[in-house]
């Protein structure tokens, strides 16, 4: 019989640089016409970004918000030892990397035994490559297994239960693994102890009706006619996502796989929460989730609408609906749950743990 550890943490980019770089987004979001004047001076900012600015624009929290999540995923990559899968089950979006224009499904699964990917050759935000924090080189290239055998099982049973799976067995239009997938093994293995467990990379498509109008990111904020594109079809909904994760979980337990699933994002983010101008995350729309995740209430996201969700910038989330599903169904609760709070990194961050019952 199959066991499953769920994990959930976030992918944000700005991790992998320096300190004194990772308020970059908000610095160059306040280079955008739509965003009123008043907000570009941050004396107008809610008082907790103002802290976080400080006197150095974000460098000494920048490292505190690091430490916490370097905490947390280390904490996470000692459950994942201990648990010692032979699967990792990672749903990430795409952000205009791999699917684009000529096709866009809900999710879909990439089968493969190998993955190969130079996470650093693109710079932060599509930009000019910058040094890492690891010092590893621009070319480095990552070479991650992966579990074809539980990629096919996966998306035969999947098909077989209803869910209409797309799957592929190789990039579209990507050289590699995508963001949410290479980010979030390089900080499961922060420490660079060395990777192996074989992953099955599971797309959802959490950008929905902002996907090719913001082309993954916030060029709607630059670019006047994507500004006024009239928004992509939709994501497919907390509702749908929560019941495949559901049946992955019945499909796990019925294999002899041990397998963890990862629900892998931050939760609101500052560029795509309109009615802060972009310019900072909706922080109480999270904390709300927290309290819901924190105390195993994982049918209020179930009962989340696309529409709350996108008012809130929390598009990402969905990413972690299936795991939350898949825990809600082995009745699984978190023994580690850190809401990582921030206004002005884009985005805050949550990290937890939910291992199996004895
Ligand atoms: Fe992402």
């Amino acid at each position: 019989m199959g066991e499953m550890l769920g994990l959930g943490l976030s992918h944000y980019p700005g991790f992998i640089y320096p300190d004194h770089d990772m308020a970059m987004r908000v610095k160059q979001t306040m280079k955008s016409d739509r965003v009123p004047v008043a907000l570009k001076d941050p004396r107008n900012w809610p008082a907790p970004m103002q802290q976080e600015w400080g006197t150095d624009e974000g460098t000494t929290f920048a490292a505190k918000h690091r430490a916490a999540f370097v905490d947390g995923v280390r904490r996470l990559r000692q459950l994942l030892d201990g648990f010692n899968p032979d699967a990792v089950v990672i749903f990430g979006d795409d952000q205009y990397e791999n699917f684009q224009e000529d096709l866009i499904p809900p999710f879909s699964v990439y089968i493969g035994n190998q993955f190969q990917t130079q996470p650093f050759v693109r710079g932060r935000g599509g930009g000019t490559p910058q040094p890492n924090v690891w010092g590893e080189d621009r070319e480095a290239t990552f070479t991650t297994p992966g579990h074809a055998q539980l990629a096919k099982h996966l998306t035969r049973r999947l098909l077989e239960d209803g869910f209409d799976m797309p799957y592929s067995y190789k990039f579209h239009h990507m050289h590699g693994l995508g963001h949410a997938f290479i980010n979030t093994l390089l900080y499961l293995d922060y420490d660079r102890k060395g990777w192996t467990y074989p992953i099955v990379p599971f797309h959802v498509n959490a950008y929905g009706s902002s996907l090719v109008r913001n082309r993954g990111g916030s060029a709607n904020l630059f670019d006047k006619a994507l500004g006024e594109m009239e928004p992509d079809p939709p994501a497919p909904s907390p509702r749908r996502l929560f019941a495949l994760g559901q049946a992955i979980a019945r499909i796990v337990k019925d294999s002899p796989y041990r397998v963890a699933l990862v629900g892998s994002s931050s939760w609101s983010h500052a560029f795509l929460t309109e009615k802060n101008r972009w310019m900072y995350p909706d922080v109480p729309s999270d904390r709300q989730r927290f309290e819901e995740l924190r105390t195993g209430n994982y049918l209020a996201w179930r009962n989340l609408s696309l529409g709350e969700l996108e008012q809130a910038g929390e598009h990402e989330i969905l990413n972690w609906i299936p795991m939350v599903g898949a825990m809600h169904e082995l009745e699984q609760k978190p023994v580690f749950c850190e809401f990582i709070e921030s206004y002005l990194m884009n985005s805050s961050k949550c990290v937890a743990a939910f291992p199996p019952n004895d």
